[in-house]
């Protein structure tokens, strides 16, 4: 296939274990230029789809290709094209930062002063340079993720895999790794980046598939898939049933939608748009009415949501809880 402003496509692509279906019938179109995410639970297929388009596995149908390129035909040449980060990171503990990256520079042939200059460059990116001669041993997990991001970007893929790259991180963490992606992109990679969290893929993708059981579910942008799982919502608890039908009628007022209320819990909630202005707007109306609030909040939709409203039924994690 041609360069047609695809950096990925993936067409009907299977993979078996025995009985297990890992991928079954999985299709995948990334825009070059952009971050794809691929969103879904535990066990969803999204690492064996990676480790097929990075052709570290064979597929047993389909076909896919990488920066044009066959990865079943032209495995060694997409390589060359392609970085890689897993979920588990591949730099060395003893070594320091530095070490590791002009290492990785070494390992791709690149020449003691290119490997040193590119990694200052790296580090310099990655807000690493402080830490650049402590040993990785005592980074923490989000410096480990930002090392293991920059020794994937050594040689400047045109495509870089990033396997959940914040599962485990703390927010703050999460938050550094999230401007590492940015960074790149900035610079041409493409990104597509697998995980288990909407608001990530929401922060970082322009397009985000959803994969369940070895299959694409939906394919859509950030805003779009929200949309078909109702957005934000802002939730008020009530010490009263009786004031139930007020705060439908003070919620109404700030929701682009309808607002619902659970009698039993006392709960009613409502998408909204302007998340802050709604919930400031009806803490203060209700305080105004004198309506005793037990509790008052706003709520994103997680892939859970999003799971319940496309399939019908919980991810599997949810579900056994
Ligand atoms: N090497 C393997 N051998 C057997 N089963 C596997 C292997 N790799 C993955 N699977 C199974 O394939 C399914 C998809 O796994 P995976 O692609 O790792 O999902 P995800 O990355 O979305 O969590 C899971 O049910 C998993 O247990
Ligand atoms: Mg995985």
């Amino acid at each position: 296939m041609k360069d047609d402003g695809y950096a990925v496509r993936a067409e009907g692509l299977e993979k078996r274990y025995g009985e297990k279906r890992a991928l079954d019938g999985f299709d995948l179109t990334v825009r070059a230029g952009t971050v794809h995410g691929l969103l879904g639970p535990n066990g969803a297929g999204k690492t064996t789809a990676v480790r097929i388009l990075s052709t570290l596995i064979r597929l047993d149908g389909g076909r896919a290709t990488v920066a044009g390129l066959d990865v079943a035909r032209q495995a060694r040449e997409v390589r060359a094209r392609i970085g890689l980060t897993g979920q588990y990171a591949a730099v060395d503990e003893v070594l320091t930062g530095r070490q590791n990256l002009e290492m990785f520079g070494r390992l791709f042939h690149l020449g003691g002063r290119r490997a040193k200059a590119r990694a200052a460059e790296l580090l310099e990116q990655f807000d690493l340079t402080d830490a650049a001669d402590k040993g990785v041993g005592d980074y923490s997990g989000g410096m480990r993720r930002r090392l293991d991001l920059a020794a994937s970007m050594i040689l400047t893929p045109a495509v870089l895999f990033l396997d959940e790259p914040t599962t485990g991180l703390d927010p703050r963490s999460r938050g550094e790794v999230w401007d590492s992606v940015r960074a790149l992109v900035a610079g041409g990679t493409t990104v597509l980046l697998t995980t288990q969290y909407l608001e990530e893929a929401d922060r970082l993708a322009s397009r985000i598939t959803v994969i369940d059981r070895g299959r694409a579910i939906a394919d859509d942008t950030p805003d779009g898939l929200k949309n078909r799982v109702g957005g934000d919502r802002v939730e008020v608890v009530v010490a009263e049933r009786s004031d139930i039908p007020r705060v439908v009628k003070v919620v109404a007022r700030v929701s682009d939608g309808e607002p619902e209320a659970d009698e039993t819990e006392l709960r009613v909630h409502a998408p909204v748009t302007d998340r802050v202005a709604a919930l400031t707007d009806v803490a203060r109306t209700l305080q105004d009415e004198g309506v005793r609030v037990e509790d008052i909040g706003l709520r994103r939709p997680s892939l859970d949501d999003v799971f319940l409203r496309l399939t019908g039924h919980r991810t599997e994690k949810e579900a056994a809880a």
